[in-house]
């Protein structure tokens, strides 16, 4: 048994490799690469610090701050991770290290993210490598910490509340019991109750606690509220998620049946938005879905969680993502 933490930035390694770039991306610094991921971290921390104080909005002004060379470097240094992925692209054309060993099942797998991106650019000279860059950077930004968050808050959930694990753990051997074979998306479906888990941690935990639009026009709410165009409005997802007129009179505790078919039924679609809602919202969603589902029924027939760690103990700190400062105190014991 051993007690494992900041779990987080190994799931999302493991959620991860086959299907965005084909390789460990070394974001914790291994073999002398830079901590990709301390450095996202600081530099989303320090842009939501400059969110929340209206004197640091002048940009002639933040430059003066020793916060903004922090930013900088921090940006400098990570978006270094995508500059070295084209380059190792133009050195290595489509070979990569998945592609020719097969994953832990034997199986070889499609084209992963980076290969579909080059290959689109191939044949488009309309896409510039400043394009490529920047997709890069959203797919590592937007799909890779969030979903490796989730599932650490997800395990961190399940190692609370042991029943729930349990009850987990018995649907999951239910649907796919042989632990030699890979999940499967058919299966998947059948993973009705995991499914409320997996809602039911995003709800109390909502990896992107605030969303920002600006109003293009003036939105008239009612008679003697309008918001005027132009203006910034912040939705803030985890108050909603909490909200007691929606969720009922014990809005914090971790109760998957929030999302039985009748209740999810008798709710305004966008009381619930872990991924936003609209035309903008996360264009990951489904693959969110599968691969956070496919991974807990692999960790959970396979091992058991445990932790010290009690609801109330838990703190969060929003930093453009959300997370729980106590990290992923989890032990875990082989099945
Ligand atoms: C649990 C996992 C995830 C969560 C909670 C999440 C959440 C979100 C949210 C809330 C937004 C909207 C932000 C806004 O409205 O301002 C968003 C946007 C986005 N997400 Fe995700 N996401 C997840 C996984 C993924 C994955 C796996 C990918 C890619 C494979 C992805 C790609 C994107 C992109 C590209 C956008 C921007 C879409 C746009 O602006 O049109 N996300 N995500």
């Amino acid at each position: 048994m051993f007690v494992y933490n900041f779990f987080r930035v190994d799931l999302g390694l493991f959620a991860s490799p086959g299907t965005s770039f084909g390789k460990d991306m070394n974001t914790q610094g291994h073999d002398g690469v830079d901590d990709y991921l301390q450095k996202v971290d600081l530099f989303f921390s320090l842009i939501f610090k400059r969110i929340l104080s209206v004197q640091r909005y002048p940009i002639w002004l933040y430059r003066l701050t020793e916060d903004y060379k922090t930013e900088s470097k921090c940006w400098e240094l990570s978006s270094g991770m995508s500059k070295r992925l084209l380059q190792e692209r133009k050195l290595h054309p489509r070979q990569t290290e998945l592609q020719q060993q097969g994953d832990n099942f034997g199986r070889k797998p499609a084209l992963n993210f980076a290969d579909n991106l080059f290959d689109e650019a191939e044949n488009n000279p309309s896409l510039t490598e400043e394009h490529l860059l920047n997709h890069i950077d959203t797919i590592i930004a937007a799909g890779h910490d969030t979903t490796a968050n989730a599932v650490s808050n997800l395990l961190l959930m399940l190692a609370i509340h042991q029943d729930v694990q349990e009850a987990v753990y018995q649907e999951v051997m239910s649907v796919c019991p042989d632990k030699t074979k890979p999940v499967t998306t058919e299966e998947t479906n059948g993973l009705v109750y995991t499914e409320m888990v997996c809602k039911e941690t995003l709800r109390l935990f909502p990896v992107a606690p605030l969303l920002a639009r600006k109003s293009v026009t003036d939105v008239k709410l009612d008679e003697k509220h309008t918001i005027p165009a132009g203006s910034c409005v912040c939705i803030c997802v985890y108050t909603m998620h909490r909200e007691p007129s929606i969720w009922g009179p014990e809005p914090t505790k971790f109760n998957p049946d929030h999302f039985l078919p009748e209740k999810v039924a008798n709710r305004h679609p966008y009381a619930y938005i872990p991924f936003s809602g609209g035309p903008r919202n996360c264009i990951g969603i489904r693959y969110a879905w599968l691969s956070m589902k496919i991974l807990i029924a692999h960790l959970v027939r396979n091992y058991r969680f445990k932790t010290s760690l009690r609801m109330e103990d838990l703190d969060v700190k929003f930093a453009i993502m959300m997370r729980i400062t106590n990290g992923c105190m989890v032990s875990i014991e082989e099945r």
